[in-house]
């Protein structure tokens, strides 16, 4: 059996800038340096990594491409501290390691023949790009896509270029918010809760995934209640502090659950039950 802490060897094979500001975000494109990797390799929609760099550190980064996106790897990532820090400072051709793919993944081939609603906040949009990348690359096992996506800025929104072609190009109903107005800006000006109340999209045989800020996903997870969404029609992920990535250190846990290994993804009828500040 493969030693679970030794990482693999992969090579940044591009670099692309999402956002600017005191905390920029890139998305980087990965590939392995051995193409047998992909053999013992299998991600799925919602899967993590600890992605890292020999000497500095690793950090758990969501795995932002699909599956159906094949011989490549993606994460986009914000710098934070140590490590994305370093992170920010690669370029092409450079070394990153890898370590995973880890926890569990969002059930998208139980939501065939339902209409998919993403609900996502700022850097929080990198876990659901998975689920709109395979939704879309087996588009007619779904019913409809629509995305809500908000940021701080305009300036602020992660893949922006690629949603707005998704709109003109792929028949997806996609929905950008700012918190406040700016120059430049027609679309929706507030938050992304009182965004999904404007547009009321109907529960009827949908499934909603949010992720962001936890205020943003405990707002938008009230108000789909108030608009007649069910329990297990919701799902979310969560984003604690993480050390060892495979349920050892005991670093991550809520309640009795370790988020690495049992999470990160969570339907509300299991969210509910966990401790207040976990909700
Ligand atoms: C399941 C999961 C998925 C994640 N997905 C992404 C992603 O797709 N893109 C991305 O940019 N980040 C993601 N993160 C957050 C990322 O892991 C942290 O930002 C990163 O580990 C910070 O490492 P650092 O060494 O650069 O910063 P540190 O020097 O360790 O810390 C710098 C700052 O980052 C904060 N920080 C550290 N860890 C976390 C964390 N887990 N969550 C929030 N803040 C943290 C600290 O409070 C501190 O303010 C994810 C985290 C988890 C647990
Ligand atoms: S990160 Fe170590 S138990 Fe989850």
């Amino acid at each position: 059996m493969n030693n679970p802490y030794i990482p693999y060897l992969a090579m940044v094979k591009d670099i692309r800038p999402e956002t600017a500001g005191e905390r920029p975000i890139n998305t980087y494109t990965l590939v392995f340096k051995d193409e047998s990797v992909w053999d013992v390799f299998k991600n799925r929609p919602g899967q993590c990594a600890m992605v890292g760099l020999l000497g500095v550190g690793e950090s758990m980064i969501s795995i932002c491409s699909s599956p159906t996106q094949k011989g490549y790897l993606q994460f986009s990532i914000m710098k934070m501290g140590k490590v994305t820090s370093a992170i920010h400072e690669l370029e092409a051709g450079d070394t990153m390691t890898i370590r995973g793919p880890y926890g569990n993944s969002f059930p998208v081939d139980d939501w065939k023949g339902k209409k998919i609603l993403t609900i996502g906040g700022g850097i929080g949009q990198a876990p659901l790009r998975p689920i709109i990348n395979y939704v879309l690359d087996n588009r007619k096992d779904y019913q409809s896509l629509q995305l809500i996506y908000g940021a701080r800025t305009a300036a602020d929104l992660v893949f922006l270029k690629e949603l707005q072609e998704l709109q003109q190009a792929n028949g997806a109903q996609v929905n950008f918010s700012v918190d406040r107005p700016e120059d430049g800006w027609n679309g929706y000006v507030g938050f992304v809760p009182a965004y999904l109340m404007d547009l009321k999209p109907s529960p009827e045989n949908t499934i909603a995934i949010t992720c962001g800020p936890p205020i943003m996903i405990r707002y938008v997870i009230e108000n789909l209640l108030k608009l007649g969404f069910k329990d297990e029609q919701m799902y979310t992920t969560l984003e604690n502090r993480m050390k060892c990535g495979i349920g050892k250190c005991g670093k991550c846990n809520v309640g009795n659950l370790y988020v690495c290994k049992d999470g990160p993804v969570f339907c509300y009828t299991r969210l509910k039950t966990l401790p207040p500040d976990m909700e």
